[in-house]
């Protein structure tokens, strides 16, 4: 595509916040080299609605138990090789008081899809409210529809669960048992019962074509998400995808600029995964568009057990090394930790 093609899209994206599956799909099949103006105009709005504030959320992976098979994840059930572990009630509660005492102001509860007693959740959540005041965001997959409730007339504020692959074919092949339509049904419930909703996708999974990004990005602004990540696919060895390609650091930026040109008032992550292929990946994604950062706050004798992935990054530090370092990479690139806990911008 030349130069002028691209502008002349970019700077409608930028205006209008508007683009349709045959033109976000151009600038995916792209070539980043051509795409400077995209990176800037989607840097140029995060600056315009989010101004320098980055918000950090901490990350408490409190289960590794999953009774899913997603093709891609080393925490699927059939990998028998990974020692499992959980977390109990009081653990994760001092955790997240841990996390609020280092300064954040939101923990995210993470997990695969374990059979935690939901009431149990509940009062951890009520418990995290009362002690902490910290907003509260869960990641524990599809649930029933009674818990979502129950757990946001506990207090929760928000609800993570990507849609991971916006076509019905590819998410069904890679989650077997699993149905897309169930998926999506969750997403907008837990938007009617209140949630502020966070989804998103995995970058570059085998099959996945630009075509059906765009798809994604259109599907997230059906949603009215108020968070959308990108993660790029990282193979791991004990799944089914183990000699599959890795997802691409410039993939993930095209999707992450675009996000924020045509999402403008979401909060957009800088991803782990990303900073895992890329030393430098979460830095180059905060000047691309994304205004969070997810630290791992969860103690070091259980982070190298959460291996969605290999690699990942922080699995020797402790939460307070994260957050100074995430503190000195915000720093660096002449930006703000935000001091107020970054609820929904819509
Ligand atoms: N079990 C919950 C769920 O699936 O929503 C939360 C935990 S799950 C590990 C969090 C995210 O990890 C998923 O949404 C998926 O996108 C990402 N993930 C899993 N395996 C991955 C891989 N191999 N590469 C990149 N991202 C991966
Ligand atoms: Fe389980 Fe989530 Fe991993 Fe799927 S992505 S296997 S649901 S932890
Ligand atoms: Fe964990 Fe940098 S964020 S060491």
């Amino acid at each position: 595509m030349n130069q002028f093609k691209i502008k002349s899209l970019v700077n409608r994206a930028y205006q209008e916040g508007e683009l349709n599956k045959d033109e976000i799909t151009a600038l995916l099949k792209a070539d980043i080299k051509e795409l400077d103006y995209l990176l800037q105009k989607a840097d140029q709005k995060r600056e315009e609605i989010c101004a320098e504030e980055v918000h950090l959320r901490a990350i408490i992976e409190f289960s590794s138990y999953c009774k899913q098979n997603c093709h891609y994840c080393g925490l699927r059930k059939d990998n028998q090789q990974l020692e499992r572990y959980q977390l109990e009630k009081g653990e994760i509660i001092k955790t997240a008081q841990m996390a609020s005492e280092l300064g954040y102001q939101t923990v995210v509860l993470q997990s695969g899809e374990d059979e935690y007693p939901a009431a149990e959740i509940a009062e951890i959540i009520k418990e995290i409210k009362k002690t902490t005041g910290m907003a509260i965001t869960l990641s524990l997959g599809e649930k029933d529809f009674a818990f979502y409730k129950l757990w946001r007339e506990a207090g929760a504020d928000r609800y993570l669960l990507k849609h991971e692959v916006a076509d019905r074919v590819l998410y069904e092949k890679y989650h077997p048992g699993m149905s897309f339509a169930n998926r999506i049904e969750s997403l907008k419930y837990l938007k009617t019962i209140g949630y502020q909703i966070g989804s998103g996708v995995i970058i570059d999974l085998p099959g996945q074509t630009p075509e059906i990004l765009a798809e994604d990005l259109l599907l997230s602004q059906d949603l009215e998400l108020d968070m959308i990540g990108s993660g790029p696919f990282i193979p791991h060895q004990q799944t089914p995808l183990k000699d599959s390609q890795r997802g691409t650091v410039e993939m993930t930026l095209k999707f992450t600029a675009l996000s924020r040109l045509l999402l403008p008032l979401a909060h957009i992550p800088a991803t782990t995964a990303l900073g895992t292929i890329d030393a430098e990946g979460r830095q180059k994604a905060l000047r691309a568009g994304a205004n969070v950062v997810m630290p791992n706050v969860t103690d070091s004798r259980y982070r190298e057990k959460y291996q969605i992935y290999p690699e990942k990054i922080c699995v020797n530090e402790e939460a307070g090394d994260c957050r100074q370092c995430i503190g000195g990479i915000i720093a660096s690139l002449g930006r703000q930790v935000s001091q107020n806990k970054g609820h929904s911008l819509r």
